[in-house]
């Protein structure tokens, strides 16, 4: 079993494999521990989608061993007959629909169960029978009646779920919810370039539904999901990989991506793949009051042209009216039905930003070539048709940029006066990491129609519906990778029924904590961003609870309207020895508690720098270093010279999860054998102080052996929390190299240096 985890970590780790490499080893800990029953028939849980007045597709997929390496679950090679039970109640006292399907080997026994004969605009709850066995009970709403005047619609989109980024605070959030519906714009999965075949892409399905709060959010409501890039091949644009590999060999993965896609969610079977091609391009009616449309832009899209990553300089090419981004028969179809749209809201579902975003702060263009920017002339198509005339109260929704924007949509962005057409919200992810947030924040000036930004936090939008008004909330979380933390509201926006763009909803709103690496004993501080949404002044108060020992004093400011800012409340680590803390953030307006982001976060305090001989930073030799330390890296052999360094083998690896710091977000790590680290300890007593954790994973147990004997060891630590460790050194007389042994126990096996430091 353990050699079959460790192949499927193989196959199946997760995120652009540069970026994060091989990770899934904790994965294999964890799922063991708790995330799914061995012998579940039903472990990847049960979902329903696409939600019509009389009925709505049900979902699941046997799996008693769902991470068996042949990708078929655990099943044997034969169909099974499934029962699925449809009821008022969950007791199932009065089912009110019944069928049976079959579940077949070719489809990796996934059902899909279409069910009619529904009354419109109810909870139903549904469950499946299988192998003498009963599923998880779901529960789901059918849509209104067509025609129907509906008063109100709730629902939440939602994307971009890496697992390397931390499972899933925010489906956990968004299980609590109550909701009509919610919209998955994409990147449910993140493939590696060397997830190829239908097995790869089904065990990748297979991890990702390992998360227990996934499974809560398909269970607790209806989904209609559509994919973006990372479900297929990072940037793929119709049928050319980001690498260019041959065509017939990418649609054989694109195949295997779109059907282990299919088999995964509750799609209808308008949506059964045929070989490469998928339609997935749909609409969704809520009576009269929304009208999704539901759109695909990866499969008929032209290649990108020009560098776009994050952005680069627009390539004239991007001003080809012939270039299109989702094809011409989706775009025939979306113009026609916005334009004989009977629906007060009119809502385009999908995955790209729509509004320029020019990340040159001065007269030039830089653009992301992959989003709409990349295809103007497509865009300004569909602009036009939303413009004077067009169908009432257009709204898009997108994700893919792993942040948050409140967008007004212009006939022109270049002319800040031309008319505002839609307004476009864009949702953070659920937990994939915003590297260029520093990017998007520096070109904000020059974009004014973006009205909000955020790239902190990780999250989903809830969308409050009527017919006067829509209301976009941001749900975040303070961490994707703790399931327990709390979600809330960062910013509210809303737009008025025949008033395009959209306005704040008073508030204050928390932009951002930081708490930089402190210094043992100096005084330091955290960093509040504010911004005030409301038409009045506002005094606010910041205040930071801290451990005993740590010293804090709040900070005060005034607030003008719309004004936004940053405050630092000061704090103190004790000293001199370095230490963590969980530092808890309150922001008062008025002397009440405002809405915003959970605020606890952990502190970090390295030793004061003039107690420390050696200070060093570990991770990748290309990592950024923090100040004051020197790098360790994997390339670092040991040298009298420098005196320190790795001796023998094996060498360690290195990770870097892209934050939240310099210091904390890459580390060196190695299982198995002891990794030695050699020190040159100067004579007498001295004490190496070793950071530990993990930014984005639970980290096991790191052991330190001195001569065999273990001196220290962390303790399993969870996936955000750092802690040293503290190891006691003899330089004897004259000084002398001591060898520090290296080995992780329980978890993943790894023991992880994120930064070391010898003090007196
Ligand atoms: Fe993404």
């Amino acid at each position: 079993m353990i050699l079959d985890r460790r192949r499927f970590m193989q196959l199946a780790g997760v995120g652009t494999a540069a970026a994060v490499g091989l990770q899934v080893p904790t994965l294999g800990a964890s799922l063991a521990a708790a995330e799914v029953n061995p012998g579940d028939t039903f472990s990847l849980g049960v979902a329903s989608g696409d939600p019509l007045p009389n009925g709505v597709v049900l979902w699941t997929r046997l799996a008693p061993d769902p991470l068996a390496l042949d990708g078929h679950g655990g099943m044997a090679e034969e169909p099974v007959k499934v029962r699925w039970e449809v009821s008022k109640d969950e007791s199932f006292r009065h089912a009110v629909r019944r069928g049976v399907e079959l579940a077949d080997p070719e489809s990796g026994h996934a059902v899909h169960a279409e069910v009619s004969g529904l009354a419109p605009g109810r909870d139903y709850y549904y469950r499946f029978i299988a192998n003498g066995e009963t599923s998880p009970v779901g529960r789901t709403r059918t849509a209104p009646p067509r025609g129907a005047k509906l008063d109100k619609l709730t629902f939440a989109f939602a994307s971009c779920q890496s697992w390397a980024g931390g499972r899933y605070a925010a489906y956990r959030a968004m299980a609590e919810e109550d909701l009509d519906l919610v919209v998955h714009l994409g990147d449910y999965v993140y493939e590696r370039s060397d997830t190829t075949t239908l097995t790869d892409f089904r065990l990748l399905h297979a991890l990702y539904k390992t998360s227990p709060d996934l499974r809560a959010a398909h269970a607790a409501f209806p989904f209609v999901v559509v994919f973006d890039d990372h479900d297929v091949d990072n940037d793929w644009a119709g049928d050319v990989s980001q690498d260019n590999e041959p065509v017939e060999s990418f649609l054989a993965r694109r195949a295997a991506a779109f059907r282990a896609y299919y088999e995964h969610l509750p799609l209808r079977r308008a949506q059964l793949p045929v070989g490469p091609d998928m339609r997935i391009h749909r609409r969704v009616t809520y009576g009269r009051l929304v009208e999704f449309n539901v759109l695909d832009t990866r499969q008929y899209r032209d290649d990108q042209v020009g560098k776009g990553f994050p952005s680069g300089p627009r390539d004239p090419r991007t001003l080809d009216p012939a270039r299109t981004l989702t094809g011409d028969a989706q775009e025939g179809w979306l113009l026609d039905g916005l334009q004989s749209s009977k629906s007060r809201w009119n809502v385009i579902a999908q995955q790209t930003m729509m509004a320029q975003l020019d990340y040159d702060p001065g007269p030039a263009q830089s653009i992301n070539s992959d989003q709409w920017d990349g295809y103007v002339p497509a865009r300004d198509r569909i602009l036009a048709a939303l413009g004077k005339g067009g169908p009432a109260n257009p709204v898009v929704l997108s994700g893919d940029w792993h942040s948050s924007f409140v967008n007004d949509l212009k006939r022109d962005f270049v002319d800040p006066a031309s008319e505002t057409v839609a307004t476009e919200f864009v949702g953070t992810s659920i937990s994939s990491g915003c590297g260029w947030r520093g990017a998007v924040e520096a070109a904000l000036s020059a974009n004014p129609h973006i009205r909000f930004f955020n790239g902190t936090y990780r999250g989903y939008v809830r969308c409050n519906v009527t017919p006067d008004s829509w209301r976009s909330d941001y749900r975040v979380v303070s961490s994707a990778a703790d399931p327990t933390g709390p979600a809330a509201t960062l910013t509210a926006w809303r737009v008025l029924n025949g008033r395009p763009g959209a306005q704040p909803v008073d508030g204050l709103t928390v932009t951002g904590v930081q708490v930089p690496v402190l210094e043992a004993g100096r005084p330091g501080a955290v960093t509040v961003s504010l911004t005030n949404q409301t038409r009045k002044n506002v005094d606010v108060e910041v205040r930071v609870i801290v451990p005993s020992r740590w010293a804090a004093t709040g900070a005060k400011v005034s607030l003008a309207p719309g004004e936004s800012t940053s405050v630092q409340a000061p704090v103190t680590p004790p000293g001199p020895q370095p230490s963590t803390a969980d530092l808890d953030v309150r922001v008062l307006a008025a002397g009440t508690e405002v809405f915003g982001p959970p605020l606890t976060q952990q502190a970090v305090a390295v030793p004061a720098s003039d107690s420390a001989v050696v200070s060093l930073d570990a991770g990748a030799a290309t990592g950024p270093v923090q100040p004051g330390f020197t790098l360790l890296s994997p390339a670092d052999t040991w040298s009298a010279e420098k005196g320190y360094g790795w001796v023998g083998s094996p060498l360690p690896g290195s990770r870097d999860r892209s934050g939240p710091d310099d210091l904390r977000r890459d580390f060196t790590l190695g299982r198995g054998p002891a990794t030695t680290l050699r020190l040159a300890v100067p004579a007498g007593p001295h004490r190496a102080w070793l950071l530990t954790g993990d930014a984005s994973f639970d980290a096991a147990n790191t052991i330190v052996r001195i001569d065999g004997q273990v001196v220290a060891q962390s303790g399993p630590i969870p996936a955000g929390d750092f802690v040293w460790i503290e190891v006691p050194l003899d330089g004897g007389t004259d000084g002398q190299p001591v060898d520090l042994q290296l080995t992780g126990d329980q978890g993943d096996g790894y023991w992880r240096l994120v930064a070391l430091s010898m003090t007196q």
